[in-house]
């Protein structure tokens, strides 16, 4: 009797006097209100990130399965994500409103209890691994979204490379929110991840190097005849005076079967040559997840057939941009534009440091090369 009253209330209720908002399951799946981002998942879709830990069908990984709810009542939920008990991070209002959770919140009591715990999202770094990585992926959790070697947080850091110091990294992790109110990450608390255990991932992190944040682009531009003419921005998104500088450039462009250079433009152009004997491999675009306890994991053999064209440009410097122009002769179809997959921009300087090589870093991010630093080169898009 008193249940369908307590529902009845409950879809009624205004937002006031302590009642939960009433959660829209569909909100978290729909992708309506809630925008699919970066750190969306297929089932636990929401921006947050949730999903990163507790499995992207709520079914548990890094952190508890929560699907079915665990039994838990919208205060003791709310609680869990607002104030946390453990090393679940702190998500504040204005990255996470109460609408948002009340959505969430919904959407995990419509799914069906998990029979058993899924895997963790990424494996936990072995026991022979450095113990920053160990306490960013198996104890804080940084590594189930930023990946076995923090690639990204390395890379925005290398951004603002000559402001970063402990302090500057402390505070973006403990009053993340107050630098992006609507940011994906939550805040970690100072209390349960104390400066001491931070430092040590600070100490990791930085052990491997700061990155260049390189970024380039390849489009479509002028056609004419059966000759197209790709353009290839590279960027430094590096803030001018404090980011890294990328020295020692080399970019090189896949030839797609069926074409034939017709000209190039951009200071540094060398020529053709086989991809073999660069001396390079391509970008790959995804981090490969570990297959063993070891955390071990073997780079793909990369695929060196074909030609390149080759760029050698010494250096690009923060808020710096390089662009350059290749015409082939050919056809332009989808064959072509994914014969271009493994172009890649490479730097000599900054690399890995010795912290970030084997045997140091058994657990790694092959996306990474053992020489210099690199970023794939996205294929154009048809026009
Ligand atoms: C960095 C990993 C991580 C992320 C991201 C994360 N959690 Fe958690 N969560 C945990 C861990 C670990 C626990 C276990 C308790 C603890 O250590 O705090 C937990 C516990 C919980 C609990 C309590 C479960 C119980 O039975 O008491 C809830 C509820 C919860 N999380 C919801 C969420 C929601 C909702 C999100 C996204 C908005 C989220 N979590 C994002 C790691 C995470
Ligand atoms: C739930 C996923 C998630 C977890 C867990 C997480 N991060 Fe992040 N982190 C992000 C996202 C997303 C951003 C980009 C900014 C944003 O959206 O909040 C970011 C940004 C950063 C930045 C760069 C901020 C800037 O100035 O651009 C650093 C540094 C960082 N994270 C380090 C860490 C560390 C260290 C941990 C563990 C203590 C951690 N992150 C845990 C998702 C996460």
């Amino acid at each position: 009797m008193i249940g369908p009253v307590l529902v009845a209330l409950m879809l009624a209720a205004p937002q006031s006097d302590g009642a939960p908002p009433v959660g829209n399951p569909d909100n978290v799946t729909s992708g309506k209100v809630v925008p699919a981002g970066r750190f969306s998942t297929p089932d636990l879709h929401h921006p947050r990130g949730c999903g990163w830990c507790h499995g992207i069908h709520g079914d548990g990984g890094f952190g508890p399965d929560l699907a079915g709810g665990r039994g838990l009542s919208w205060e003791q939920f709310r609680r869990a994500v607002r104030d946390p008990w453990g090393f679940m991070p702190v998500y504040s209002e204005s990255q996470l409103p109460e609408q948002a959770l009340a959505d969430i919140f919904a959407y995990i009591n419509t799914l069906p209890v998990a029979t058993a715990p899924g895997p963790r999202y990424w494996r936990a770094a072995p026991p022979t691994a450095p113990a920053g990585q160990r306490l960013a992926m198996n104890v804080i959790g940084c590594g189930q979204c930023h990946e076995p070697e923090q690639k990204f947080p390395r890379t925005w850091l290398g951004e603002v490379a000559k402001d970063v110091t402990f302090e500057y990294f402390a505070d973006l992790i403990y009053n993340h929110s107050t630098k992006f109110p609507r940011g994906s990450m939550p805040d970690f608390s100072r209390e349960r991840i104390p400066e001491v255990m931070l430092r040590e991932v600070y100490d990791w992190m930085k052990g491997i190097g700061w990155r260049a944040s390189i970024g380039a682009s390849f489009a479509v531009g002028q056609r004419g005849g059966d000759r197209t003419t790709y353009t290839l921005t590279a960027t430094n998104r590096g803030q001018a005076g404090k980011g890294l500088t990328a020295e020692g450039i080399t970019v090189f462009v896949r030839i797609p079967s069926g074409t034939t250079v017709a000209g190039a433009t951009g200071d540094g152009y060398v020529g053709t040559m086989r991809l073999a004997q660069l001396g390079l491999e391509p970008a790959l675009q995804y981090a490969p997840h570990s297959v063993d306890d070891s955390g071990h994991v073997e780079r793909p053999v990369p695929d060196l057939s074909r030609d390149v064209a080759v760029w050698r440009v010494k250096q690009l410097g923060p808020a710096e941009k390089l662009t350059l122009t290749l015409t082939l002769q050919g056809p332009l179809n989808e064959e072509v534009i994914e014969g271009f997959e493994g172009s890649t921009i490479h730097w000599a300087n900054p690399g890995r440091r010795p912290a970030g090589s084997p045997p140091v870093m058994v657990y790694r991010d092959l996306r990474i090369p053992d020489n210099g630093d690199h970023e794939r080169i996205a294929p154009p898009k048809m026009p």
